[in-house]
């Protein structure tokens, strides 16, 4: 049996003391004393040495650079193009990955979902929270039939690691991170010590076995990844599940990718058979688009290198209150004020004893400035309560003097307007010339054409 040593360290200061207590006896901060463990190894017989075969450091020498092998990353295509599009182009064999989000966003579904559509995939699905029966009668619902799929209701991660050096899998999921502990280690499953220890393990076995690994985690409350910071360090890809549970669309982003970029987003819709990839998001997020309605106007942002259409929508309403309201879901709050400032203060719209509520339908966020012009005309349409002529598009930032700036991409957006069927694009001062495109300067001039030409 490996022996092993327990301990807790503070982690403001650094003191360590044999037991746990509520505070620390040198800083005095609460709750910051974490389990620590060390493993004394013995010379045979022990519980994990599996695990420890499968760890044994295989490069403990340092090489000078030009002697490393360079091989290409070994991507596999996950046959969802969607998620191959956030990931860079498909999973890298060995790759360590983090997928959190909100309960019931649809983790387990993505996870079941790449066996399915990979079925001559290896892939031990490993699960802390539901049992083999549950998980089978989600893969019947999505109508999963893949041989290659092994379900293991486990938590012990020795086991796990047995499992993983006797099936030798191409995927390993383990559902969750939270879930799963190491018996060598005192604390509950879930807490910072087991987290940090167990995706350590698992980090080692998916680099030396090369396993690509996909950990799902929980999100706090406030919706960060639960448990210690350190775990997002440790991955290769951190990737956020996000989602409006009560609309059918889901949005996967990527915050960290240690093999590729972290701006592309991936859309899908959930049914009853599972994820559906969304390869036209505009389609989907103008679907209810009605311009004959008052604050309503179309945007256009880019995600990654995808122009996605999207609707605006502003409501204006007499304040009752002395302070008057600003509310908006899916738009910065300190840029609607600034915008409403620009409006106030450069075109007169008075909107200070007003109440504003802005919404981005379909619950994405807009990060993009290029969105400005649409909020804009969304407030002013709903003020002065007159619906935008239809058809028309908005693209452009607004700057403090009310003046229309130039945004990235501009080519690929107006494509996709047109392309969708808008047939007036207004767009900031630039060289486009082609029928349909109206450059224009500043706030007020764009009023004159929309509201008055
Ligand atoms: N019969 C069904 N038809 C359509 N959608 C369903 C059906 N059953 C479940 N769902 C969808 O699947 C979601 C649950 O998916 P899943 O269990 O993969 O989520 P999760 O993120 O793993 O949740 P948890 O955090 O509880 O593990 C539900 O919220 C719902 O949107
Ligand atoms: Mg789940």
């Amino acid at each position: 049996m490996a022996k092993t040593k327990s301990y807790f360290t503070c982690i403001e200061c650094g003191y360590n003391t044999p037991r746990w207590m509520g505070s620390c006896p040198q800083c005095k901060s609460w709750n910051t004393l974490v389990e620590q463990v060390e493993t004394q190894s013995s010379s045979k017989g022990s519980e994990n040495h599996r695990a420890r075969l499968l760890l044994q450091e295989t490069e403990s020498n340092p090489r000078k650079l030009e002697e490393i092998e360079l091989t290409e990353d070994d991507r596999t295509t996950t046959k969802m193009p969607e998620f191959d599009r956030v990931l860079g182009g498909g999973l890298v064999k060995g790759s360590f990955i983090l997928l959190g989000g909100d309960p019931g966003v649809g983790k387990s579904t993505l996870a079941l979902q790449i066996a399915r559509e990979n079925p001559g995939m290896k892939v031990l699905y490993c699960s802390g929270e539901e049992s083999a029966t549950q998980i089978k009668q989600r893969a019947k619902r999505m109508q999963v039939e893949s041989s290659g799929l092994l379900i293991f209701p486990e938590t012990d991660l020795n086991k796990i690691t047995s499992e993983v050096e006797k099936h030798k899998p191409d995927i390993l999921i383990i559902d969750s991170i939270q879930t799963v502990y190491r018996p060598e280690i005192q604390s509950m499953p879930g807490t910072v010590a087991q987290i940090r220890e167990s995706a350590g393990l698992l980090m080692r076995i998916a680099k030396q076995t090369l396993t690509t690994t996909l950990l799902i985690g929980h999100v706090t409350k406030e919706g960060d990844l639960a448990g210690p910071r350190v775990l997002e360090h440790m991955v290769d890809v951190v990737l956020q599940f996000e989602g409006d549970k009560s609309l059918n669309h889901r949005i996967l982003r990527v915050h960290k990718n240690r093999f590729g970029q972290t701006f592309e987003i991936g859309v899908f819709e959930m049914n009853q058979t599972g994820l559906r990839d969304v390869t036209n998001p505009s389609e989907l997020f103008l679907s209810e688009f009605s311009d004959g309605i008052s604050g309503n106007a179309a945007a256009c942002i880019l995600e990654g290198n995808r122009p996605i259409l999207l609707e605006v929508q502003a409501l204006v309403a007499a304040s009752s209150y002395g302070t008057p309201q600003r509310t908006s879901s899916g738009f910065d709050h300190r840029r609607l004020s600034l915008l409403l400032a620009v409006l106030e203060k450069r075109t007169g719209f008075r909107f200070s004893d007003k109440d504003v509520f802005v919404n981005v339908a379909g619950g994405l966020k807009l990060q993009d400035t290029a969105s400005d012009l649409a909020v804009i005309m969304a407030l002013v349409s709903a003020l002065i309560d007159k619906p935008i002529p239809v058809k028309k598009m908005f693209i452009g930032e607004v700057g403090l003097g009310a003046e229309i700036r130039s945004v990235q991409g501009l080519q690929a957006r107006i494509l996709e307007a047109k392309k969708s069927g808008f047939d007036e694009v207004y767009v900031p001062g630039s060289d486009v010339k082609a029928k349909g495109i109206y450059s224009v300067k500043n706030l007020p001039e764009l009023f004159r054409q929309v509201f008055q030409g």
